[in-house]
């Protein structure tokens, strides 16, 4: 049994990381899912959803098929994600609904894994309470999970696997992507950012960029697959470089995978500390670069972004969104921001709601701060109520929609490139897209469409997306 453990998931030593690109499995595990069934769910961000794509395929290697459906599985697993306390309240409500299951189906095998795996508050609680769990393993276990699954079934007991140590990165993984048009490529593990509020640094380990080699493969296979849209994953992905020995940062490798003639290239998430000029100029040079960037805020007051450890100011923030905006003036910008950060004053409140006013932004996550074992935001004293926080959740977010639907207006009878992706979930006679600019966009129209852009004019809008007709 490995279990996680917070005071090493904080290190970071000046270890390069090893890279192991012979991923395989032993032969023998080849088989051991044949005539089964495995149920992957998983929570959390983008990079989340891309590690399982790597279980599935894993799991697929082992000859287990893909069930929807939870009750028809012989293996469960939880992906989860660790960064508020409703996404592991969710999970644990989640775990409750599979014991019910293993009551009447003692053979199925149920386990989680993701970030709340790396978490030594969760282990210790799941090996006190939830003990009848067969397996749980963490982010940087992921390759070996064959071995684990078949160590659980053979000493039928919990097997726990997580690694707190900094990571290794390991190439050549099996990936079941998720869409044949939309493609997530890592380009960078973990983060070395350390936000006082944040846990992913400890559940995702030290910053390590993959080599720009294996990355621009991937993409030129993806190419030669027929995607028709990359999108660069990684906490922080504007660090690109910083930790390889070669000087190469995130705009040579913008550069590199625009010239791989993928139609759109996407990149998330920006952190504005390291959002480069030279990175505005490559997207400026590269049309095949989405002028759709997220920019995290978090909050606009400077006292808060201090206690936050987020290393710029309103006026770093606002000059870097000005310049952005000069060099793409048709770009779009969505943001995240806490509110209710310790001791988040009224006035503290009103400068974010002020950088709101001048950014204008296309969209938000807003979210109440969550406090974090083990970060040190989470031991601040905090004497702001939890109506309080309720209440400028909802000013903050009643504002950002004024600007969504002030902004979309803009859009109307224009026309815009549109990757059509599906259907409607809730009419299969409407297919659904997003513009180069991120918009969601319905469209009635026949489905020999989907996978291909297509250029779409505008004819309405609201909050959530705007609606078109596609025009030749
Ligand atoms: N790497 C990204 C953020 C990833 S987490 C960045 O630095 O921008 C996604 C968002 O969750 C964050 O931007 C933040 O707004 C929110 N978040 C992270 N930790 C949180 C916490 N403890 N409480 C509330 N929101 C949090
Ligand atoms: Fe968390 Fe900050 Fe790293 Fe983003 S940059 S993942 S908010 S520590
Ligand atoms: Fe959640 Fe982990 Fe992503 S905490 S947001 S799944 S990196």
């Amino acid at each position: 049994m490995i279990t996680p453990n917070l005071l090493e998931a904080k290190k970071r030593s000046n270890k390069k990381p090893t890279l192991i690109d012979n991923y395989d499995i032993p032969n023998s595990l080849k088989t051991l899912g044949l005539n089964k069934k495995y149920y992957v769910r998983t929570y959390g961000c983008q990079m989340n959803e891309h590690d399982g794509e790597n279980i599935k395929a894993i799991l697929e290697q082992m000859s287990y098929t893909e069930t929807l459906v939870m009750e028809k599985a012989d293996l469960i697993l939880l992906n989860t994600c660790a960064i508020r306390e409703n996404a592991q309240d969710k999970v644990f409500g989640m775990i409750g609904r599979i014991k019910h299951l293993k009551e009447s189906r003692p053979e199925v095998v149920a386990g989680i894994c993701g970030c709340m795996a790396q978490e030594e508050e969760v282990v210790n609680t799941i090996l006190k309470k939830y003990k009848w769990l067969d397996i749980v393993f963490g982010t940087h276990n992921i390759n070996n999970l064959p071995n684990i699954i078949n160590n659980s079934i053979i000493k039928n007991s919990l097997e726990v696997e997580v690694y707190s140590i900094e990571g290794d990165i390991i190439e050549n993984i099996p990936t079941k992507r998720q869409s044949n048009y939309k493609a997530w490529i890592n380009i960078m593990f973990g983060c070395d950012k350390f936000c006082t509020y944040c846990i992913v640094p400890y559940t995702r380990g030290k910053q390590r960029s993959r080599l720009p080699e294996y990355i621009i493969k991937e993409a030129e296979d993806l190419v030669k697959d027929g995607y028709q849209e990359i999108t660069l994953l990684g906490q922080n992905v504007n660090a690109y470089g910083k930790d390889l020995d070669i000087n190469y940062k995130m705009e040579n490798l913008l550069e590199a995978v625009a010239k791989t003639n993928i139609n759109r290239i996407r990149f998330v998430t920006s952190h504005p500390w390291d959002f480069s000029d030279e990175m505005i100029e490559i997207m400026k040079k590269y049309k095949n670069i989405m002028p759709s960037i997220h920019l995290p805020l978090q909050s606009g007051s400077n006292r808060i972004l201090k206690l936050m450890g987020r290393r710029y100011t309103k006026e770093d923030y606002l000059i870097l969104y000005n310049k952005i905006k000069e060099a793409l003036p048709y770009s779009s910008i969505t943001t995240d921001i806490i509110v209710g950060f310790p001791n988040e004053t009224k006035e503290d409140f009103e400068e974010t709601i002020d950088l709101v006013n001048k950014c204008k932004f296309d969209g938000a996550f807003s979210f109440i701060f969550s406090p974090r074992i083990g970060t040190p935001a989470a031991k601040m004293e905090d004497n702001v109520s939890s109506e309080e926080k309720s209440e400028r959740l909802q000013v903050l977010q009643a504002l950002v929609n004024n600007y969504v639907i002030e902004n979309n207006s803009k859009y109307i009878d224009k026309i815009v490139p549109v990757l059509i992706e599906d259907f409607s979930r809730k009419d299969k006679s409407i297919l659904i897209g997003y513009t180069d600019t991120m918009k969601l966009v319905k469209i009635k129209a026949n489905e020999d469409i989907i996978g291909t852009i297509q250029n779409v004019k505008i004819t309405a809008y609201n909050a959530h997306n705007l609606d078109g007709i596609i025009v030749k």
